[in-house]
């Protein structure tokens, strides 16, 4: 396995044969190996420097169905909520205080922020807070409300691809969802110049080897300048809610690969990560992230933000997410940075 890692390493890229045999063939023995590597590329481009981006969970309304989500519009169960203008503006106000310069707006579709609505939102956090960025991770709309946000001061949105296999996209999610959509809208946020994430889960269900080759090369090729990756995590109420979660190992192993095939793209250890081991996000900036997305979200409203079951730091203030994983990292020789940690290309 050692050559196929050397060649990633060396060319950013694999076959897909090469992909699969990796993915299949790494055992424990090459961990340390492929993690080091991982972790050398994120150290040349940001040292020991890693970025925070504040998460404003802002709606729990969602009018798409997908299998895998706790919010899912079926879910009879969830606690709906929406934040007022007022309460995001004051998430954002208590995280500039704790030193984040980058707020994402995340919720599920929910209609009841109109386009108009989301371009007030964002303009009034980029008057209040101009050193800021904003993103956006609301989900699929036009290419003239992805236009309109950015003209308001939208600066990067993060949208996962789920799966780049279009069978397996449909095994995951209802019929009126597509991937050449999601793939459309990815295009078009690119065009109208947002820094763009994609991603998709670990050990989704059915999810095969091959389909993994798949999302790396879909990544690889459309090079977005962020990837959130994380395993995927039953929820109780779900149609998923008998598969098991995706593993630790494969995700780790997943993304030391992406940080070899893209050295400077930005890579959170996700809160998904957090959750299935107590150490899931130390273990991800050792296998090569570099980004943590802690919570600003009301205490109040993060139970009922719940994806998936036993979400962690549903309980705890911001200030102390934020402390606490300044800690973390530097148990582990990282440093949190107050930057807004824009992208900047390979050298
Ligand atoms: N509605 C927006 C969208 O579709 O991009 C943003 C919110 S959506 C809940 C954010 C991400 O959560 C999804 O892209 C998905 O990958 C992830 N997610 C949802 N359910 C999950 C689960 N059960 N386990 C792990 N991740 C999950
Ligand atoms: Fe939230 Fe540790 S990051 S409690």
């Amino acid at each position: 396995m050692k050559k196929l890692i050397d060649k990633l390493y060396e060319q950013n890229t694999l076959s897909k044969d090469e992909l699969c045999t990796l993915l299949d063939g790494l055992t424990e023995r090459d961990d340390d190996y492929l993690f080091e590597k991982a972790r050398s590329v994120s150290k040349r481009y940001f040292g020991n420097r890693i970025y925070v981006r504040g998460l404003i969970e802002f709606t729990n309304y969602c009018k798409n169905d997908c299998y895998y989500c706790g919010i899912r519009k079926s879910n009879k169960k969830a606690e709906r909520y929406r934040l007022t203008k007022e309460e995001i503006l004051s998430c954002c106000e208590n995280g500039y205080s704790l030193g984040f310069r980058t707020f994402v707006l995340q919720g599920g579709e929910d209609p009841f922020f109109t386009d108009e609505k989301i371009i007030d939102l964002v303009s009034s956090i980029k008057k209040g807070y101009p050193d800021c960025a904003v993103t956006l991770s609301i989900g699929e709309r036009s290419g003239e409300a992805y236009r309109k946000f950015r003209e308001a001061g939208a600066d990067r949105y993060l949208l996962r691809h789920e799966t780049a296999n279009p069978q397996h996209y449909g095994k995951i999610h209802p019929p009126e969802l597509s991937l050449s959509n999601r793939i459309q809208c990815l295009e078009r946020l690119k065009e109208s110049g947002y820094q763009v994430g994609s991603g998709f889960m670990v050990g989704s269900p059915y999810q095969t080897t091959e389909n993994l080759a798949e999302d790396l090369l879909f990544i690889r090729q459309f090079e977005p300048q962020m990837v959130g990756i994380g395993p995927f995590v039953p929820h109780h109420d779900t149609p998923f809610a008998g598969f098991p979660a995706g593993g630790l190992e494969k995700t780790l192993r997943l993304i030391s690969i992406l940080r070899l095939m893209l050295p400077s793209a930005l890579i959170p250890a996700t809160t998904a990560l957090g959750t299935i081991h107590p150490e899931g996000r130390e273990k991800g900036i050792l296998a090569g992230a570099n980004v943590v997305m802690p919570n600003l979200s009301p205490v109040g409203v993060r139970k009922k933000y719940e994806l998936y079951d036993n979400k962690i730091c549903t309980g705890e203030e911001a200030a102390e997410c934020r402390f606490c994983l300044q800690n973390r990292m530097r148990k582990i020789g990282y440093e949190i940075v107050v930057d807004r940690g824009d992208y900047r290309p390979p050298k």
